[in-house]
């Protein structure tokens, strides 16, 4: 269901296992599922590992959830497990959002967007009361690292690509479902706070992937040894 990656995402390390990366998504995702209860309204992310959780939480049968998703992909997926997906601005507020991340800093700052997903993903993790984040373990880094995902306007996009410099389209990327251009910023992420601060001023950005620590509720973190909780810096509403 995930779409396939033409960006310069962080790769595992080449010692890492495919299949116990696979493991710790499904063990992640699985987890994430047990914290859906009947009725609520559920945020579904996108990427491979939130195509781990989508069979999880059908597998619950529980009645009256109400979905929305971040990306046509997740949408198609969720459908055709029998989930209800709507328009977010039919759901309104959520109870809970659940997404992948590329990178997790130890603060709790998210990169996303190597699927290109991220302004959705940013704008459905702000509309819920709990954002989870699920990981396999190489996700966990001691300090992000470029790329950072960039969504851009198409007008004037080589302007706007000067001013968020060191920058480029991500080559074979399509747009986003809304017509945004994927891009990525590679330059250094010295604080990732003055960085997001620095491409939020740009005009012609969309949205970044870069996600701050008050953002995130939970981060369920799947490694060798089981399925690891962080809590996230973003306070109960
Ligand atoms: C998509 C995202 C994904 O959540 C992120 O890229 C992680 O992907 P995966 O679960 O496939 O490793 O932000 O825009």
């Amino acid at each position: 269901m995930a779409p396939p990656r033409a960006t310069a995402r962080q790769r595992p390390s080449p010692l890492s296992d495919p299949q116990q990366i696979a493991r710790e998504k499904q063990a992640a995702a699985a987890a994430a599922a047990e914290l859906v209860e009947g009725g609520m309204r559920v945020g579904l992310g996108t990427g491979t590992t939130v195509a781990h959780l989508l069979p999880a939480i059908a597998a619950r049968g529980l009645s009256g959830l109400r979905c929305v998703a971040t990306s046509p992909a997740t949408e198609r997926a969720a459908r055709e497990l029998g989930l209800t997906v709507e328009a977010l601005d039919e759901v309104g507020e959520l109870d809970v959002a659940i997404d992948g991340a590329d990178q997790i800093d130890p603060q709790g700052w998210l990169v996303k967007g190597g699927g290109g997903a991220h302004t959705r993903e940013k704008i459905v993790a702000a509309c819920a009361r709990r954002f989870v984040v699920i990981a396999s373990a190489e996700k966990a880094v001691q300090r992000l690292a470029p790329p950072v995902p960039l969504e851009l306007l198409r007008f004037g996009v080589h302007r706007t690509l000067s001013a968020l410099a060191p920058a480029r389209l991500r080559e074979g990327a399509p747009t986003s479902p809304d017509g945004g251009l994927i891009a990525d910023y590679l330059g250094p992420i010295e604080g990732p706070g003055a960085l997001a601060a620095r491409l939020s001023q740009t005009p012609g950005l969309v949205e970044h992937g870069l996600f701050a620590p008050e953002m995130v509720s939970l981060i369920l973190i799947a490694g060798p040894q089981g399925v690891q909780r962080r809590a996230g810096a973003k306070s109960q509403r």
